[in-house]
């Protein structure tokens, strides 16, 4: 589907960032769009600083909580009549190293970026079939989820799910005129950086962390990174032509690349240690 005017949109982490953004960007071609968050003060300033706050609504939704997602999706319904477009995107982050992790904030993190998404395609997926005027999907994932740093493990984690996770719902959902996209950015201006202050743990709140190295050097690349306007333009392209994953940084190319080769050469080495390479 690529056509984006008259059409509806459902939004996940739409209070800020990129969600924001892809909600500026879909008002600007013409589509309504129902904005859903759990944090119901930022939804309402979210909504009240767009251009055209009436053809959007806001819905708060924990995506971690299946139930919420589904009333969220029977408010779109509701109130817009069908739904068309549905962005996946709410997220957060929780840095810490293994063996050092509150296991609840694992979880935590699981039910958001994982679960969350899981939640949103089984509930809209029935949806789109339902009207028959194709659909799609588009699920915030990462360049987290191709390659990997020290530090965030189960950020990392949750990415490459739902990188993987959406390539296969491409290859299921093709056949009946839902397309699907996974959203894989580096380093775009957010509040992503303070989001595990509400883990359950809340370790990554305390000031030892906060004035740690590895935070003072992923909150300055958030701060001075790409403005999620321009991304969100991207996103609207990479829709427009069907992609699968849409990027937005030059410096991780390589990194993708030795990635891919690492593998290979353990794939080559295992066939060859069978004796069938
Ligand atoms: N900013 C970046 O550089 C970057 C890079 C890669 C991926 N991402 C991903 O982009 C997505 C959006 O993040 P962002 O950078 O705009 O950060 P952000 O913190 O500015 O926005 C995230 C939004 O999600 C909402 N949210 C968090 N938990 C929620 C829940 N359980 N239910 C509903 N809403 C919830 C927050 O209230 C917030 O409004 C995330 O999935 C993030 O992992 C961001």
């Amino acid at each position: 589907m690529t056509e984006i005017a008259n059409k509806t949109a459902f939004v996940t982490g739409a209070a800020s960032g990129i969600g924001l953004a892809l909600t500026k960007a879909l008002l600007a071609r013409g589509a309504k769009v129902m904005m859903a968050d759990m944090n119901a003060e930022g939804l309402k300033a979210a909504q009240a600083s767009l251009d055209r706050p009436d053809d959007t609504a806001i819905i708060v939704c924990d995506v971690a909580d299946a139930t919420s997602v589904q009333g969220a999706a029977k408010a779109t319904i509701d109130r817009f009549g069908k739904a068309h477009l549905v962005f996946n995107n709410a997220g957060v982050s929780l840095a810490g190293l293994p063996g050092k992790f509150n296991l609840e904030d694992w979880r935590w993190i699981v039910d958001i970026n994982i679960m969350g998404i899981v939640y949103g395609c089984e509930t809209f997926i029935p949806l789109i079939a339902s009207h028959g005027e194709g659909g799609h999907i588009i699920n915030t994932a990462s360049m987290a989820g191709h390659v990997t740093n020290p530090g965030m493990g189960p950020y990392f984690a949750t990415k490459f799910a739902v990188v993987g996770y959406s390539e296969a719902l491409r290859m299921e959902l093709k056949n009946i005129g839902i397309g699907v996209s996974c959203l894989c950015p580096t380093w775009i201006k957010s509040n992503i950086h303070n989001t595990s202050d509400k883990s359950p743990g809340a370790v990554n709140s305390r000031e030892e962390f906060k004035s740690s190295k590895a935070y003072q050097t992923v909150k300055s690349l958030i701060e001075n990174g790409m403005s999620p306007d321009i991304y969100a333009e991207l996103c609207m392209k990479g829709i427009g032509a069907n992609r699968m994953h849409i990027f937005n940084d030059p410096e991780t190319r390589q990194a993708m690349l030795d990635r891919h080769t690492s593998t290979m050469a353990d794939y080559d080495a295992c066939l060859t240690d069978l004796g069938i390479a």
